[in-house]
């Protein structure tokens, strides 16, 4: 079956097939080779990319960068408060503008109707860079790093995901190992659980994937038996510093420890993070919290972060390999 995902915006997991998925890691897994062994050739050249960030980012813009110029296209970096979004121009009048400028936009904020918008109103292929809801580069990202790290077919693949999953992380690994058919774990408390109606999406599409859908506060059930362990930070960007101490009371059972790899009873378990982590106390934030709280590593142990069953800078390298699959599948001529 010929696979064409071009002019395509990848705003959720959703907006594409599991087939297409397939396409789309097969082809990351193709240009992670050739960039390796430096046979990498250029298939975006000319083509101009805007990249919105209405929130920081580390690896995200540096993937959609590097990808960018290795494929021969350049980039516009419009960082937080660059630009005149929300402020005096709407996010209709803006994608009317860059439409007309770019091959393809990047955006990262937190509503997902703006990324939408966008899509709606630019006529070039859109990307979310993260929002509140979702985070599907990363999702497809973490596919590729359980592939590398599993002699099991996609489906036969279990993981669970810890921690405050009503948030973009916990949304995109339900929906992204739904449509695909894998064992899919969500532990939290009740009330960080991703939203009814997106649990009944993806309840109906495991129906027709073969997908099995967890959802517990029981983290101990939830972890048995799973290759991978996911989490997240337990206060995600944008949301107020005040939040954390009801997040810690909630999450603190949820914590990845050693206990937390030693209940999955799977020796070859892995951990695996979006990052950044709060892991230990190199950073502000991770002293601040130490200082209120007493505790050194937030959703992760340091142990756990820095042991052999972490692959969280794979993981991180496959933001790459991954966004340029889906720059050059959504963009080559
Ligand atoms: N995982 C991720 O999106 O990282 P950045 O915030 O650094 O882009
Ligand atoms: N859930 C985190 C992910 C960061 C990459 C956040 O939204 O801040």
């Amino acid at each position: 079956m010929t696979i064409d995902l071009r002019g395509r915006s990848y705003l959720s997991e959703l907006d594409f097939a599991a087939t297409e998925i397939h396409h789309l890691l097969d082809l990351a897994a193709e240009l992670k080779a050739a960039k390796h062994a430096r046979t990498e050739r250029p298939r975006l050249t000319g083509r101009n990319l805007a990249l919105i960030f209405e929130k920081t980012s580390t690896r995200t813009r540096c993937a959609f960068e590097v990808a960018a110029a290795d494929q021969g296209a350049s980039t516009t970096y419009l960082g937080p408060g660059d630009t005149h979004i929300g402020a005096k121009e709407s996010i209709v009048d803006t994608a009317r503008v860059l439409g007309r400028m770019f091959d393809a936009i990047e955006y990262r904020g937190s509503d997902q109707t703006l990324v939408s918008e966008l899509a709606a109103h630019s006529g070039v292929p859109v990307y979310n860079g993260l929002t509140d809801t979702a985070h599907p580069t990363q999702s497809l990202c973490d596919v590729l790093t359980m592939r590398e790290h599993s002699s099991k077919p996609l489906p036969d693949i279990a993981y669970c995901y810890l921690g405050d999953a009503r948030n973009n992380m916990g949304n995109s690994l339900l929906s992204m190992g739904s449509l695909l058919g894998m064992d899919v774990r969500i532990a939290a408390p009740r009330e960080l659980w991703p939203a009814p109606a997106l649990v009944a999406v993806c309840r109906a599409l495991a129906e027709r994937s073969g997908a099995r859908l967890l959802l517990t506060e029981d983290a101990d059930a939830a972890v048995r038996d799973a290759d991978f362990l996911h989490t997240d930070v337990w206060v995600p960007m944008g949301e107020p510093a005040d939040s954390w101490r009801g997040r810690i009371e909630l999450l603190l059972p949820y914590r990845v420890s050693d206990k937390t790899l030693a209940a999955t009873n799977n020796p070859d378990v892995k951990f695996m993070h979006c990052l950044p982590a709060l892991h230990d106390r190199r950073t502000r934030l991770g002293r601040d919290l130490f200082g209120a709280y007493g505790l050194d590593g937030l959703e992760v142990t340091g142990d756990v972060f820095s042991s052999p069953a972490s692959i969280v800078f794979d993981q991180a390298e496959n933001r790459l390999h991954t966004i340029k699959a889906v720059l050059v599948a959504t963009l080559e001529d």
